[in-house]
């Protein structure tokens, strides 16, 4: 089983990020860098991060227009990021052009993924940005569209891995954050999922953050995440 487990350094220091990359690097698969880090410590900090070995995810969420979006691709491709993010909501066009520059990069080019709805988002938010669907529905339908637009997949709410599995077939990855292992505090995720329970309904990578970054031992709460996976 390759390692599915994605740590969020949600930091803007360079040295803590790198710390705890190498603490937890013996238990997971790979690493996820956010707006925190890439607006503080650029594209640098980013190649520092990638000295570690392990597989980067760019959550950079680019949400513009096409011809920008592209451009925003093309600029990070020479880090040479396993998965990088952008909002489905930029539409169709924005899309595909995001696609079509990430074949560029040939065999090594990285998994363009789309967001659908945010996690912070319930359906009275959704009302007043006048989506009249229920967020799951829309992240479903938002899913949908990625897959045609050319996305290799999508970010989702563990709760939405068995509506957007089942529209979206085997092959679309599922990129899911909203992990907490029983017991864990909540923080700001609402509808959580355990590790085991995420995996077991076919997420492809998941992202943890402070259950790992806030532990006493960090890489021991890596190690023993990735253990749940196969008990
Ligand atoms: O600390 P925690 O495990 O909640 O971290 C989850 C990570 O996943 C954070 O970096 C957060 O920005 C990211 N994320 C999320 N929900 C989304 C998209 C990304 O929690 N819908």
């Amino acid at each position: 089983m390759k390692n599915p487990i994605f740590v969020a350094l949600d930091t803007v220091d360079l040295d803590q990020a790198l710390a705890l990359g190498s603490a937890v690097a013996p238990h997971v698969g790979g690493l996820k860098l956010g707006l925190e880090f890439c607006h503080a410590c650029g594209p640098q900090g980013i190649a520092a991060v990638a000295e570690l070995g392990l597989p980067l995810f760019l959550d950079i969420k680019l949400h513009d227009i096409p011809n920008t979006v592209a451009g925003g691709i093309r600029a990070v491709l020479p880090l040479a990021p396993m998965i990088v993010n952008i909002h489905t909501f930029g539409g169709r066009a924005m899309m595909e052009a995001a696609a079509k520059e990430a074949q560029k990069a040939g065999k090594d080019r990285p998994w363009i993924i789309g967001v659908t709805v945010l996690t912070s988002l319930d359906d009275s938010d959704l009302s007043d940005v006048g989506v009249t669907k229920s967020s799951q529905d829309q992240a479903v339908a938002l899913a949908q569209l990625a897959k045609d637009s050319g996305l290799d997949g999508v970010v989702c709410s563990p709760m939405d891995i068995e509506a957007i599995r089942k529209e979206c077939g085997p092959e679309f990855k599922l990129i899911v954050p909203g992990i907490r292992p029983a017991g864990a505090p909540l923080g700001d995720q609402k509808r959580v999922l355990t590790p085991s329970e995420a995996y077991q309904l076919g997420a492809d990578v998941m992202v943890i953050g402070r259950p790992i970054t806030q532990a006493d031992d960090p890489a021991e709460a890596a190690r023993a995440i990735a253990q749940s996976l196969s008990d």
